[in-house]
């Protein structure tokens, strides 16, 4: 029988491409979202890659009326918790939003998923957890950093709120998953990350900027200490990411103990720089990208990328697609939303 996976925030960037991942691995998504950060179109794309609607839930995982619900109605195995908001600049803004939305949230889905027996849950966490660093790649035993942002201290109480629970003796198996930097779309172009307004990260930006949507992009700082003054990530194809969750499933369930806690680097294990990020955008469209080299982003990290040994030990898993392989599906899932750029590629 297939196996229930309850995938919070299912229609947003990251969840929706595991979706597809794990209905081609045997496993029933059940999606729950409150559309604030996705858009219904996402539904048809999942039906057009897969052939299948699955069960989706509109609503809030603050909602324990509706997660009993959910937990009542399907036999679930394992959550996938992806809900969440994640601007950092809004974060800012409003704190209490963020703690709320990403706090509470875990919060009431952890305590849906004790009173409903349900152990294994997958958490999205982020390496804004070690911020700038002090030795590269970065571990997972590397410190944590002190958050820079409201966001990224969800994500660090997050990760606590989950070792507390395991600790406590609560049934609960979990791993979070800290993504480096997520990029690129399906190839068939049917999903895909859709920003709201204008964009903060990179490969949008790029994009929408190739797409005429945008005039230039203006390159944060090239007075950095890496080999071309620019930044340095590490940026993991989404598809490569979305094994990586399907791959800590079929670990989760592998496990003999019934309280477990880790964390895990989800990298390629390769750093770029943002002008090799241009680079690589610019050799798979052949496009030329109009871009000015710019002062500094506040709050950004000089260079970070991942020690990815860890994931291979005990996911199996390692990324395969390379920074050209996203930029191209990220530039094919342009075209399709803007539909404003017919060249060939
Ligand atoms: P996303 O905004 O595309 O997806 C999140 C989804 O959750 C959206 O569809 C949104 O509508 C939904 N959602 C938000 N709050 C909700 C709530 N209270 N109840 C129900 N649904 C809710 O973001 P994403 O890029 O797919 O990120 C997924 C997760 O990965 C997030 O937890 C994010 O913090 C984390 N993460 C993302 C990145 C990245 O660069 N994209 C990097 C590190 C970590
Ligand atoms: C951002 C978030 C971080 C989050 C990560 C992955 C901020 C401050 N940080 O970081 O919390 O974990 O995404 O989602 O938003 N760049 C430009 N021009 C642009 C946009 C970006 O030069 O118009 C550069 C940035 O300076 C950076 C690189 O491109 O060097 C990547 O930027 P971005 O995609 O925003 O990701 P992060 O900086 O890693």
């Amino acid at each position: 029988m297939q196996k229930n996976i309850l995938v919070t925030g299912g229609a947003g960037y990251i969840g929706s491409h595991v979706t597809v991942r794990l209905h081609e691995e045997g496993f029933q998504p059940i999606l729950l979202d409150n559309f604030s950060n996705a858009n219904k179109s996402v539904l048809e794309g999942l039906k057009k890659i897969t052939g299948k609607v699955f069960p989706c839930y509109e609503g809030d995982v603050l909602d324990e009326a509706l997660l009993g619900k959910i937990f009542s109605t399907h036999q679930i195995q394992g959550v996938i918790h992806f809900a969440a908001k994640k601007a950092v600049g809004e974060s800012v803004e409003k704190p209490l939003s963020y703690y709320k939305n990403n706090v509470s949230g875990l919060i009431t889905l952890l305590e849906a998923m004790m009173s409903h027996g349900v152990a294994q849950l997958v958490f999205s966490s982020s390496c804004t957890v070690y911020g700038q660093p002090d030795e590269l790649p970065v571990t997972e035993g590397s410190p944590k950093k002190p958050a820079n942002s409201p966001y990224g201290n969800t994500k660090q109480i997050g990760e606590e709120i989950i070792e507390d629970t395991v600790k406590s003796g609560q049934r609960l198996q979990s791993i979070a998953l800290r993504y480096f930097n997520p990029i690129g779309a399906h190839p068939s172009a049917a999903i895909g990350e859709l920003p709201l307004g204008t964009p903060n990260n990179l490969v949008p930006f790029i994009t929408q900027t190739a797409a005429g949507l945008r005039k230039e992009l203006t390159v944060f700082g090239n007075d950095y200490h890496t080999p071309d003054g620019t930044c340095i990530r590490d940026y993991i194809h989404v598809m490569d990411l979305a094994d990586a969750h399907v791959q800590c499933l079929k670990h989760l369930e592998t496990l003999a103990e019934n309280h477990h806690f880790d964390v895990i680097n989800v990298g390629t294990g390769n750093g770029s720089t943002v002008l090799e990020a241009i680079q690589s955008f610019e050799k798979v469209t052949g496009k030329k990208l109009p871009y000015t080299l710019g002062l500094r982003r506040p709050g950004d990290v000089e260079k970070v990328y991942a020690a990815a040994e860890k994931a291979k030990e005990v996911l199996h898993w390692q990324a395969h697609l390379t920074l050209d392989d996203a930029m191209r599906d990220a530039w094919h899932w342009q075209q399709k939303i803007s539909g404003s750029d017919k060249s060939p590629m």
